[in-house]
């Protein structure tokens, strides 16, 4: 079966970018001049995904208006003849129909706010991507799971390896390599300290799940931090089929960390030729007093 659906998780309370998520979700911040959410939006229509749902909390307004016509914004385009500007802010809208908006009305966890997609999703295979997880890649991560779930058809999460006093930020896998970027997951262990870590590979956000996953989901278990976790509920899945593990190409940011944002805004902004030569010649300014 095809992966058509993607559900994006964006209820969070992103507390860590207050004040500036006090009324806006943080999906909805700007890396160089996109929103978050628009990179991974755009990542999931270029691996072939038809249907987008977002289970949103606060911040839904902006964020709906964002895949949304502006007639104001377009006229005023046209009149000016900005026809670069006119044509990027209407590519940005899609079919009516393809985004579906559903609520978490608490911020219960991830693993929750999946869950609350259950009844769109349906009994069919389907995505989710954690929009603060940016990656810089020239292989765009979820195209390529859509092509390893094409063989593999199992459930599987993306992963990088980190430095291995890194691990208690991350959910860590036990695992064994099966292919060059093929990883079966034995056991996953969430945030271990380094010397019980199983292994330096990093669980980042970007998965493909089997629907039996909403079974495990939706016996509301709480975990770390007293939230519906994923790791969880793949962890009881793990007992029924195999999970993969799939080492992705690419360069991860952290945008729901403050510096990781930063660190992404500086990476993507040096990728345009526009902004590269000046970020270059204030960097060397800058690096002078540090
Ligand atoms: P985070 O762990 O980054 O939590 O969520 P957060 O609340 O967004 O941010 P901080 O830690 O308070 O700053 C990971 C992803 O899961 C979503 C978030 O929106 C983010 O995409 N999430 C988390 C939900 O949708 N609902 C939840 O209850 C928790």
């Amino acid at each position: 079966m095809k992966i058509k659906k993607a559900v994006f998780p964006v209820a969070g309370l992103g507390t860590r970018f207050i004040p500036a998520t006090k009324a806006m979700a943080k999906e909805m911040l700007p890396v160089v001049d996109k929103p978050i959410i628009q990179y991974a939006v755009e990542e999931a229509f270029a691996a072939g995904i038809e249907q987008i749902i977002f289970v949103t909390g606060r911040g839904k307004k902006a964020l709906e208006d964002h895949f949304d016509r502006s007639f104001e914004i377009e006229h005023s385009l046209m009149e000016k003849g900005k026809e670069d500007l006119l044509k990027q802010i209407q590519e940005l809208v899609p079919k009516t129909g393809t985004i579906i908006y559903t609520r978490q009305n608490q911020p219960l966890g991830l693993g929750h706010a999946i869950w609350c997609a259950r009844d769109i999703v349906g009994d069919e295979p389907f995505a989710v991507l954690l929009a603060d997880d940016l990656i810089q890649t020239d292989k765009p991560v979820l195209a390529e799971m859509v092509k390893k779930f094409d063989r593999l058809r199992a459930s599987m999460a993306a992963v990088m390896e980190i430095e291995k006093n890194q691990t208690d930020k991350y959910g860590i896998l036990d695992a064994q390599q099966v292919e060059e970027d093929i990883f079966r997951i034995d056991d996953m262990v969430e945030k271990p300290k380094p010397e019980d870590a199983p292994s330096n590979l990093a669980i980042v956000g970007r998965y493909i799940l089997t629907p039996r996953i909403f079974q495990h989901l939706g016996k509301e278990k709480k975990g770390a931090g007293g939230e519906i976790q994923l790791t969880d509920a793949m962890k009881a899945l793990l007992k029924e089929q195999p999970i993969f593990g799939y080492k992705f190409h690419g360069k991860r940011f952290d945008c729901g960390d403050k510096v990781g944002f930063q660190m992404a805004n500086l990476a993507f902004a040096l990728e345009r030729p526009d902004m590269r030569d000046r970020l270059i010649n204030f960097i060397k300014e800058i690096q002078k007093d540090v």
